[in-house]
């Protein structure tokens, strides 16, 4: 019996110029839960796709021994059927598919024949997503019927349908809400105690700290540090990912908010896409002044998203919504619109709404201005690439070349370069939904550095954000949503998560809403 379930030796992997993993080493104990961090393009998420087969035996250079044998995977379905199971970090889910479908997706239960078993997959589904305390999921249904929490945890229940010894979690919380979270940490703890060996990657250190036995630190696809889990502490763990001592996580204020109203969202209202009955969010009007940071606070399901969405003109089913700039009506019909009149927004969810997965990272930033460099019938691709290098030294942006396929950067990076193309636009308001989603200490930290700049110089900032501990470290004002409806409208002074979340699961009307400074046009 070998002594580690998994060793990985001297692991290095390039890609045209980038030496993502240099000569890594990684040792897992059958039955141990390995907390694996790093900052945003550390490597981390390359080296579970050379384990996992990915990233084909031959592509990369060092050893894998899993349970004792070597292993030399060409695929993902190699290492599948050695019992290594990973969830990505981006869903994988086909949402057109039920949830069964999903779950047995090249792993049907067929009839002698050939045929699908359908009755059967369906029994096993909801029995699985029972035992995952997600039972209220009609596995019947396509998956895009869900939420973005629930499909992550579905994706874990597909996961969990294989038989998995070691099973890999890549950002697997990133978009769940406190409640889910909790039921994914039970649910590993359950694996745990059945003897299944993972490995977890998180941004968010106290799950890490909460779950794991050992803590692995890459940095630069280096190896730093494998500590015991105990004597290791949050911040041990953020010094060692981020090579100094960080004492403090959010910067310095600097702006101090303006006087004037320059932004107003009147009757905002929209519409479930299925139900018309039902509103997501009800009748919502709220007053943004010059270098205001607003931070939009709620549980995950309350409407936030819809919210800022239908005032950006992106809201996908129907909506009102009255919005006000500079005391004049715009039209934000839809995001181009929206655009045009001096509104940005960096969606929630990156994959979908925010990235152009076929363009490079330079032409995923200047998409929505490629006019400005049009002169003529020419694109100045000079003023374009001068723009382009500008923003990624701004966001201090890890990508070896502007010219590199938007895909091959690490997540948090990608998360920049959707944040880089809005800026671009120069918007008088900017709106930010969950901006440091799957982005790491030192980088989050740089987020709101920039944000409190732009602050100053007079920009108005809306940022939507389950992290209650961030909406309180960022925003001047708070505003709570709670079932569609304003629920408080706090000032940031004194404020604690416990006021917020009072105002965010109280059953009916605003708890407090301070006198706001009139409307004036
Ligand atoms: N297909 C690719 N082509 C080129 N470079 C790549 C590719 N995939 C990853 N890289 C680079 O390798 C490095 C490591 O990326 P990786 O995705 O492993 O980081 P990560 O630690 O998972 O970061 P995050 O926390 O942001 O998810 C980054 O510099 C990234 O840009
Ligand atoms: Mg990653």
């Amino acid at each position: 019996m070998a002594d580690f379930l998994l060793e990985m030796k001297g692991i290095v992997k390039q890609f045209d110029g980038v030496r993502a993993l240099d000569g890594i080493d990684l040792q897992v104990r059958a039955g141990e839960c390995i907390g694996l961090c790093g900052e945003n393009g550390a490597g981390k998420s390359t080296l579970m796709k050379v384990l996992s087969g990915v990233y084909p035996h031959g592509t990369w250079d060092g050893d894998i021994l899993f349970d004792g044998r070597p292993l030399q995977a060409q695929s993902i379905r190699d290492t599948e059927a050695a019992g290594i199971i990973i969830i990505h970090q981006e869903l994988m889910l086909v949402p057109e598919l039920s949830v069964t479908e999903n779950l047995f997706l090249g792993n049907e239960i067929t009839l002698p024949g050939g045929r699908m078993n359908y009755p059967a997959m369906n029994r096993r589904a909801q029995q699985l997503l029972a035992e995952l305390n997600i039972g209220d999921v009609n596995v019947v249904l396509p998956v895009k019927q869900y939420g973005g929490g629930h499909q992550q945890l579905i994706e874990i229940a597909k996961a969990l349908n294989k038989n998995a010894r070691l099973l890999i979690l890549d950002e697997p919380s990133s978009s769940l809400t406190a409640s889910e979270i909790a039921v994914l940490l039970d649910m590993l703890r359950g694996l745990k105690a059945k003897g299944v060996t993972c490995i977890y990657i998180s941004h968010k250190l106290d799950e890490v700290a909460a779950i794991c036995d050992t803590i692995v630190v890459i940095r630069d696809g280096k190896h730093i540090a494998t500590t015991p889990m105990q004597g290791m502490n949050v911040e041990r763990i953020i010094s060692q990912m981020v090579g100094r001592d960080m004492s403090q996580l959010y910067p310095q204020r600097k702006h101090a908010v303006g006087e004037q109203v320059v932004f107003e969202a009147r009757n905002v209202t929209c519409y479930d896409a299925d139900n018309p009955e039902r509103k997501r969010v009800d009748n919502i009007s709220f007053q943004l002044k010059q270098g205001e940071i607003l931070g939009i606070a709620g549980l995950v399901g309350s409407g936030r998203t819809e919210l800022v969405s239908a005032i950006f003109g992106a809201y996908p089913g129907v909506s009102e919504a009255e919005v006000w700039l500079h005391g004049r009506r715009i039209d934000t019909a839809t995001p181009l619109k929206a655009i045009r009149a001096g509104l940005a927004m960096v969606p929630e969810d990156r994959k979908h709404h925010g990235i152009v997965p076929d363009l490079d990272v330079g032409q995923n930033m200047t998409l929505a201005v490629l006019n400005e460099f049009a002169h003529a019938t020419r694109v100045d691709k000079q003023q374009e690439l001068h723009a382009i290098r500008g923003e990624i030294a701004l966001l201090e942006l890890r990508a070896a070349s502007p010219f590199l396929p938007i895909t091959s950067l690490s997540g948090g990076n990608q998360q920049k370069a959707v944040l880089a193309k809005m800026l671009l636009t120069k918007p008088k308001i900017l709106i930010l939904d969950e901006p440091t989603r799957g982005v790491d200490v030192g980088a989050k930290f740089e987020i709101y550095q920039l944000m409190f700049e732009l602050a100053r110089q007079g920009m108005s900032i809306i940022m939507v954000s389950s992290e209650l501990a961030e909406v309180l470290g960022i925003s001047d004002r708070v505003l709570v949503i709670g079932e569609g409806q304003l629920r408080g409208d706090f000032v940031n002074r004194n404020l604690t998560q416990e006021t917020v979340l009072a105002a965010a699961l109280a059953q009916s009307s605003p708890v407090s809403v301070p006198a706001s400074a009139a409307p004036h046009h």
